[in-house]
C-alpha cells in the first residue's frame, strides 16, 4: 500500500505549522522523518492517521484521494499512529486493548498469539494495561495496531523513552514489518537510529519539505545542518571547575525506600554538577524523587546548604529550602497543561510571596517571555494552553519554569528526552551555567555519554545502591557500563 501527502498545509491561528508538504510513502519500506523541535513532525503524523485535519492538500491511498476526519478512517484505511505517549486504555487488559473496537472479536486467543509470533514480543494477555512498564505498553498499542489490519504504521519517537536493547528490538521489529510489505514512518531526534533503521530519511524545517533522500546517501553531520539550516554546535560544554572549599548545597545520608532506594549517601557542592547513570530500574528516578520529597523515605537524612529537610515535608518543603527538580515525565508533573506557557514559565517564580492577581501582568509577561526566548521555546503562541507546544518545547518550557528562579539545588531527571539535537546542546550550556553561578546540580540521564560528558563525577546505580564513582570523560563508558552491571 503506498500512501502519500499531497500539498499538506496547515496553520494554527495564523502560524503555518505544515506548508505544502509533498512525500511519498511507499509500502515496504521505513521511512525516517528529522526535524527541529516545532518542525511539524508530529502534526504531521496526526494529520496521516486523521487526528488532524489539514487546511489544504490532500492524502492518497494508492492514488486515490481519502477523506480522514477521524482515526477511524485512518485505521479503516490501514493507517495507524503509535504515540510516545500511548493510547492504551490502562484498566483492560492486554488482550482487550489489542483487541478494542476490531469488528470481529472472535478466536481472539488465536489471533493474540498470531500477533506475537509475527512479532517476536512477548506480552501477558491477561495483565491490566496501565501495570504495564512503558515498553509493554507501547508493545501493546503496536499489536493493536496490527490487530487492526495496519498497512501504514506511524510511531512518532517511540524509541525517545526506549532504553537503547528496547529501542533496537523495536528497529528490527520495524525491518520485519517493512518486509511484508508494511510501510512504517519513523519520527526521531536520534539520528544515528534513523541513519541505521531507515531506508530513506526526510528532513522538515518550519513545516516544509526540505529533502528526501536514501539514508545510505546521509551522514549525521549533514543531516544535522538540514534539520537546523545552519551549522550546529553539538559538543559538550567544559564545566568550569568547581572552586575549592565551595560549599556542600545538597547532602544525603543513607537515603532508603523500600527496595527502590537502599542506602544511598552523597553530596553535591556549590557548582559541582553531578551525574547519575545506571540502567532502567536501578532507582535514578526513584533517587531524585526521594531527595525533592516526591515520594516520601523510610529512613536517612537529607539537608539543603547545611538545613535538614523534612521527611514530611514534601516538594512544598524542599522549593522552599531552594532545590528544583524537572522531573522525567514533563506531562505529569512538569507543566500544568491546560494553562498558558506565560503561565506555566513564571509559575515558580512567585512562591506564594504575592497573589498572582497582584503581580503586573505586564512585567511578568515579559519576564516569561524573556526566559522563553533564553531556552529557545517557540510555539504558535505563548498565550495558547502548554499542551499546544511541540513536545521538545515543552520540555524547554519545563526547564525555564525552574530557571527563573535559579534553585540552589537543580534535580534534573532526562533533561534532554525528546528535544531535538540543537536543543540538547543548549540545555547543556544552562546546566553549566547555572553550575557556574553556583547551583548544584545533579542530573540523572540513561545516556552514559550524556552524564560523562556534562557532569564533573557520575556516581553509577546498580539496584538501588550507588555501586561506584567516575571522573568525566567520554574515555569512562565502559566503566559506568560495567558498574552499571552490563558488561
Ligand atoms: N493544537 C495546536 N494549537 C496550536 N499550535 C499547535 C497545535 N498543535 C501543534 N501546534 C504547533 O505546531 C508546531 C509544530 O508542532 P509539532 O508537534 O508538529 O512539532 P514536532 O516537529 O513534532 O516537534 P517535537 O520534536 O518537539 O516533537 C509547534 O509550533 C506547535 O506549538
Ligand atoms: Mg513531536
Amino acid at each position: 500500500m503506498d500512501v502519500a501527502l499531497d500539498r499538506i498545509g496547515k496553520s494554527y491561528g495564523g502560524t503555518a505549522v505544515l506548508r505544502e508538504v509533498t512525500l511519498d510513502l511507499p509500502g515496504g519500506r521505513v521511512h525516517g522523518v528529522v526535524g527541529e523541535n516545532g518542525a511539524g513532525k508530529s502534526t504531521l503524523a496526526r494529520v496521516l492517521c486523521g487526528a488532524v485535519r489539514p487546511d489544504s492538500g490532500r492524502v492518497t491511498v494508492d492514488g486515490a484521494p481519502v477523506r480522514l476526519r477521524a482515526p477511524r478512517d485512518a485505521l479503516r484505511h490501514g493507517i495507524a499512529l503509535v504515540t510516545q505517549e500511548g493510547a492504551i486504555v490502562p484498566g483492560l487488559s492486554v488482550l482487550d486493548n489489542v483487541f478494542l473496537g476490531t469488528p470481529h472479536a472472535t478466536r481472539r486467543r488465536e489471533r493474540f498469539a498470531a500477533l506475537l509470533d509475527r512479532t517476536g514480543f512477548d506480552l501477558p494477555a491477561a495483565a491490566r494495561a496501565g501495570d504495564l512498564p512503558l515498553v509493554q505498553r507501547q508493545r501493546t498499542e503496536i499489536l493493536r495496531a496490527l490487530a487492526h489490519g495496519a498497512r501504514l504504521l506511524v510511531l512518532d519517537e517511540p524509541t525517545a523513552l526506549l532504553p537503547r536493547t528496547d529501542a533496537a528490538l523495536l528497529l528490527a521489529l520495524a525491518r520485519r514489518l517493512a518486509a511484508d510489505g508494511t510501510g512504517i514512518v519513523l519520527i526521531s531526534h536520534r539520528l544515528e537510529e534513523v541513519l541505521d533503521g531507515c531506508d530513506t530519511v526526510t528532513v522538515l524545517r518550519d513545516g516544509r519539505h526540505v529533502s528526501t533522500a536514501p539514508a545510505a546517501d546521509r551522514t549525521a553531520g549533514g543531516l544535522l545542518e538540514e534539520i537546523a539550516g545552519r551549522p550546529v554546535e553539538t559538543r559538550y560544554p567544559e564545566p568550569e571547575p568547581v572552586p575549592a572549599g565551595s560549599p556542600v548545597l545538597l547532602e544525603a545520608r543513607e537515603l532508603s525506600r523500600g527496595d527502590a532506594v537502599r542506602g544511598v549517601s552523597l553530596r553535591v557542592r556549590a557548582g559541582e554538577i553531578v551525574g547519575l547513570a545506571g540502567l532502567v530500574g536501578s532507582g535514578r528516578t526513584e533517587t531524585l524523587r526521594l531527595l525533592f520529597g516526591a515520594d516520601r523515605r523510610d529512613s536517612g537524612e537529607v539537608r539543603v546548604a547545611g538545613r535538614p529537610l523534612r521527611a514530611r515535608g514534601g516538594p512544598a518543603a524542599a522549593i522552599a529550602l531552594g532545590m528544583a527538580l524537572v522531573p522525567e515525565s514533563r506531562a505529569e508533573h512538569g507543566l500544568v497543561l491546560v494553562r498558558p506557557t506565560t503561565e506555566n514559565l513564571r509559575m515558580t517564580a512567585l512562591p506564594g510571596r504575592r497573589p498572582l492577581r497582584v503581580v503586573r501582568r505586564g512585567a511578568e509577561r515579559r519576564a516569561a517571555q524573556a526566559t522563553a526566548d533564553g531556552l529557545g521555546v517557540r510555539g504558535t503562541g505563548l498565550d495558547r494552553p502548554a499542551w499546544t507546544l511541540s513536545g521538545g518545547n515543552q520540555q524547554r518550557a519545563v526547564f525555564g519554569k525552574w530557571l527563573v528562579r535559579r534553585p540552589r539545588v537543580l534535580l534534573a531527571d532526562e533533561p534532554t528526552r525528546g528535544v531535538d539535537v540543537a536543543a540538547k546542546a543548549q540545555i547543556h550550556r544552562l546546566v553549566t551555567d547555572l553550575a557556574a553561578r553556583g547551583t548544584a546540580v545533579l542530573v540523572a540521564s540513561s545516556e552514559v555519554e550524556e552524564v560523562l560528558g556534562l557532569a564533573h563525577r557520575v556516581l553509577v546505580m546498580r539496584g538501588g545502591a550507588i555501586a561506584g564513582e567516575c571522573p568525566r570523560g567520554a574515555a569512562r563508558a565502559g566503566d559506568v557500563l560495567a558498574l552499571a552491571g552490563l558488561r
